[in-house]
């Protein structure tokens, strides 16, 4: 595919239907069944690449997604998480977590985004580096104060000071508590920085030798390789697919 080819359904308006989980429960009223009564040879639903995103190369690699997928604010919440660890000479398998750790609320889902993330990822990396992205979500919310760690100020903005995190996310922060791994996901939380740092993001170029070393990229590309997480690589592709 070159950026000169043309678009899937040109020539019609392409409906979008928005996913009910970015949707249901905001003020934003469903559009779906004013949509279905729009149908004709001129209207259809969106189905493939959107004219409105870049389009991706047919076998995207992940510093696609990271380039082609991810809001400013994202890329520069990723890259800054991972080269603080990469200062502080951290091992490669910890700055590849830092910088996957928001993957999913960055390009695919938000609500419990640390497991998504790590069920996206658990394909092309070491157990280690997924397990890290997974419990960096419930460890969030519990201080360590012997490696340094409080609770996010940010977090009381966030949620109001008297939030309580859910009695699933207590239960996995304790697990995670007693697991060998422990300080891999604690540390991706002690690199975790605020979304509204200011600051410049970094190129996530200078991450492709830890990318090269620590995920393996599918011949076929991400999303086409018939992993069990390929369907979520290809949602970020084609986002606005109707089914
Ligand atoms: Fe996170
Ligand atoms: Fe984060």
């Amino acid at each position: 595919m070159c950026d000169d080819d043309p678009f899937p359904q040109a020539g019609r308006v392409r409906m979008i239907v928005p996913a009910p989980i970015g949707r249901i429960g905001t003020s934003v009223p469903d559009p779906e069944p004013a949509m279905f009564g729009q149908l004709d040879p001129e209207h259809v639903f969106m189905m493939g690449d959107n004219p409105a995103l870049p389009r991706m190369p047919d076998r995207p690699r992940l510093v696609d997604f990271l380039r082609l997928r991810m809001s400013d604010m994202v890329i520069r919440h990723l890259t800054v998480s991972a080269r603080r660890a990469l200062d502080d000479g951290m091992e490669e398998k910890i700055v590849l977590a830092c910088l996957l750790h928001d993957i999913s609320n960055g390009c695919l889902v938000r609500t419990d985004h640390g497991y998504w993330g790590a069920q996206m990822i658990a394909p092309y990396v070491d157990p280690e580096i997924a397990w890290a992205v997974q419990y960096h979500q419930p460890l969030r919310y519990f201080a360590d104060e012997a490696v340094g760690y409080a609770y996010p100020a940010s977090y009381d903005a966030f949620f109001g000071a008297d939030f309580l995190p859910p009695d699933y996310i207590c239960r996995d922060a304790e697990h995670a508590r007693g697991h060998r791994w422990y300080m891999s996901a604690r540390l991706v939380t002690l690199y975790d920085t605020y979304f509204f740092d200011s600051g410049p993001a970094f190129d996530p170029e200078i991450f492709t030798d830890i990318i090269g070393r620590h995920f393996r990229e599918p011949e076929d590309g991400l999303g086409f390789d018939g992993s069990p997480s390929a369907h979520m690589w290809r949602s970020v592709i084609w986002p606005n697919n109707f089914i």
